[in-house]
């Protein structure tokens, strides 16, 4: 006959998937500083982009703001793990904040970048998106000589003081294919361009991205666990629909629509980077209350990445020494 038996129904369960080092870390940090100054204990944008995780602390007692003008005065806040401004610190010394500062580090790589060319007499260009909270940061380090670009059409129009003088950055969390088109665009327009060390792009969204290129042919169906506002998350959907595989952004397993599964046998799931491993449980189980009896997890490569706390959580515990 044809379709599908239930028998033939699975699911792919991708590896490396969800939390990257930079989010436990920054979600250790909220939880930390809650456990050892209490409520409230004020976060500067959400912690990571996603929405269960920031309902979660918020009910612990993290109060969640968009700019450092709404802490009030000698409060504590943390920055967000995508980083901030040079600005964002400036002001948070005028109000008198205890600041906490949960930047990944692999974004601080890239701030520390920035400042390095600019002192060098570059002109930058910053491939990522304008409204992301990590671009407005990156961005705040050298602003004066900074140019955002978010598409290879884009590069056409830029204008630099000195062509043989410019230098390219990355957002951390875009699609390695369109990185690369927009940095081939570049140095067909400054030849002479010169680029990070090694790739702005970090292990954690490569390694989904890359996951998900290596399994999506073998998938009807690509679900990604994450928040509308994730970045790494959207680009995984992307990946999917690029090699012509349905894929889907779903926060959990309510927004699933089952005309999704109709006529599909397997269903691969993976999670953005800032999506918990109980979201990613509740989408097998609701697949498998649907039929689809067989989870099979499909290691793509292996991912074994851990970051320190920042100083002042390892002073605040008292695990100097
Ligand atoms: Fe850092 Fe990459 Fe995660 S930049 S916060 S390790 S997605």
């Amino acid at each position: 006959g044809t379709g599908a038996s239930p028998s033939d129904k699975r699911v792919l369960l991708l590896k490396p998937r969800g939390f990257c080092a930079g989010v436990v870390r920054a979600i250790d940090i909220v939880n930390i500083a809650l456990e050892t100054f209490g409520a409230p204990i004020y976060v500067r944008r959400e912690i990571v982009h996603n929405r269960h995780v920031v309902n979660e602390l918020a009910e612990k007692g993290a109060i969640f703001v968009h700019e450092i003008d709404d802490v009030p005065d000698g409060h504590r806040v943390i920055y967000s793990a995508h980083g901030v401004s040079p600005a964002v610190r400036e002001r948070s010394k005028g109000r008198n904040l205890k600041v906490i500062d949960a930047t990944c580090p692999l974004v601080t790589k890239v701030h520390i970048e920035a400042v390095k060319f600019a002192k060098q007499g570059y002109s930058l260009v910053l491939i990522g998106h304008r409204d992301h909270d990590e671009i407005e940061g990156t961005l705040g380090e050298a602003p004066q000589v900074t140019q955002v670009v978010s598409s290879a059409a884009e590069v056409d129009s830029l204008q630099v003081p000195d062509p043989n003088r410019v230098a390219y950055l990355t957002q951390t969390t875009l699609s390695l294919d369109e990185a690369r088109d927009i940095i081939h665009a570049l140095k067909e327009k400054f030849p002479n361009i010169v680029g990070p060390h090694s790739q702005d792009i970090c292990y954690a969204t490569e390694n989904r991205q890359v996951a998900v290129r290596n399994v999506a042919h073998n998938a009807d169906l690509v679900l990604v666990v994450g928040s509308t506002n994730s970045s790494n998350s959207n680009r995984l959907v992307e990946v999917s629909r690029n090699l012509g595989t349905k894929g889907y952004l779903i926060d959990d397993s309510r927004a699933i629509d089952p005309a999704w599964l109709e006529g599909v046998n397997n269903v691969a799931v993976t999670a953005g980077a800032s999506a918990p491993e109980v979201l990613v449980e509740d989408v097998v189980n609701y697949l498998r209350q649907n039929g689809y009896a067989s989870v099979e997890e499909v290691e793509v490569m292996p991912e074994n990445v851990r970051f320190g706390l920042p100083p002042e959580i390892v002073q605040a515990i008292g695990g100097a020494g």
